[in-house]
């Protein structure tokens, strides 16, 4: 085993560039002066930072993309239990660096370990005996607590190399905590905050609609994301507040870009969905930027939207369309009616960029046009794809 001191940020396959720029941007208006290094790319959905707790702190705060923050502390290229144990205990003992205190809860959270010798479950338990009985070296009692930890360690393999982190927000960062109500196939919180950094939308210069909005995740986020507000709360803190290495932070619950005044419309044909967008939306604290309509698509005309925004919008406001439509495996030929009615409600914004997620290999046929952007994602199991057009 060996000390390593890394800031790991891990999220959906396909996003590296995405997760790197919007921490970049993130970490200049949060921390004056911060010069952020170039991340090096671990597969397609992880960066690697040296670590640096301003870099950790501002990502854990606001970063929308990714869906968890480590603080990477050991790796090991042992093979079996029996080293891997000797070699953790010996490096806790000797580590000072703050992740650990005396009375602290563990748990272990294992990824990716299949091509170890041993089963999951000893994995687990000979990291856990090493970390009690490392710290016990270093005169600090800690104990296991599965449910509600103190602190979450990530185990993992890579390339053969074992690897033991800190999970600095303490759980999947994609759960904001906002989405009370999930409708039929809601988007993960951070997949909607990559497809907004996909599509550039800024909301100094983009109206954004989404006119089959669901439970309303790509809208929610986008306000949230226009003024980049903290993902956290007095009620729900993250983890790494605790550890004794981030003792001189306190949360961080201010906006860095408060002023911005977004304008989102968000609607859904089914009279449930509009519910649980408007739930969803005053959970987050973002009812004011939504202009939320219960509407079929095909009658949300740009002389619709424009009522419905008021003097939000200018007569000649361009923007962002920006939607997951219904789409599966399977065709029930209802789908690619509604493609190619988007195909036509599109024709009348011009000037606007329109970018779907989809998973339906027939979308652009049906659609029409060819997107300027093309790229393959996953939405969870579904291998999906983004399309940007230029209307
Ligand atoms: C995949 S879901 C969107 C999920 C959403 N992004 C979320 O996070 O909850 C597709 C939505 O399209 C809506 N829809 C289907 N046909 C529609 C139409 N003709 N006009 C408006 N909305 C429609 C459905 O009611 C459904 O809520």
């Amino acid at each position: 085993m060996a000390s390593i001191d890394n800031l790991r940020l891990i999220g959906i396959s396909g996003t590296n560039k995405v997760m790197t720029g919007e921490l970049s941007r993130l970490a200049r208006r949060a921390v004056q002066g911060i010069r952020v290094p170039t991340p090096k790319k671990q597969g397609l959905g992880a960066l690697v930072y040296p670590f640096d707790t301003q870099l950790a702190e501002v990502a854990v705060s606001y970063h929308r993309t990714c869906s968890r923050v480590l603080w990477d502390i050991f790796e090991s290229s042992a093979r079996r239990l029996e080293p891997l144990y000797e070699e953790l205990v010996g490096d806790v003992a000797d580590d000072d660096r703050g992740w650990l205190w005396d009375g602290a809860s563990i748990s272990i959270r294992p990824r990716n370990v299949q091509s170890f010798a041993a089963g999951e479950r000893q994995i687990v338990g000979t990291v856990k005996n090493a970390l009690i009985d490392g710290a016990a070296k270093r005169g600090m009692t800690i104990n296991v607590d599965a449910r509600e930890a103190d602190i979450e360690i990530a185990v993992r393999i890579h390339d053969g190399v074992l690897s033991v982190s800190v999970d600095l927000a303490g759980g999947p960062m994609h759960q904001r905590g906002y989405r009370l109500e999930a409708g039929d196939a809601p988007l993960r919180e951070n997949l909607a905050a990559v497809l907004l950094m996909l599509s550039r939308y800024d909301s100094r210069s983009d109206v954004l609609i989404d006119p089959m909005a669901g439970s309303g995740t790509i809208a929610i986020e986008a306000a949230l994301m226009a003024r980049a507000e903290s993902l956290w709360s007095e009620d729900r803190q993250p983890a790494y507040l605790r550890l004794p290495a981030f003792s001189h932070c306190n949360l961080r619950t201010e906006a860095l870009f408060g002023d911005a005044k977004p304008v989102i419309l968000a609607s859904d044909i089914d009279a449930r969905a509009v519910g649980f967008m408007r739930a969803n939306a005053e959970c987050a604290g973002v009812s004011e930027d939504l202009c939320i309509v219960h509407a079929d698509l095909r009658d949300l005309s740009p002389r619709v939207i424009a009522k419905n925004l008021g003097d939000q919008a200018t007569p000649d406001q361009k923007g962002l369309i920006l939607s997951n439509p219904p789409y599966g495996e399977r065709l029930h030929g209802g789908e690619l009616e509604l493609y190619d009615e988007m195909g036509k409600w599109c024709e009348s914004f011009p000037g606007y960029r329109a970018a779907f997620l989809m998973a339906n290999a027939e979308f652009e046929e049906t659609f029409g046009g060819s997107p300027r952007i093309r790229k393959p994602i996953s939405n969870g199991s579904l291998r999906a794809y983004f399309c940007l057009y230029d209307l």
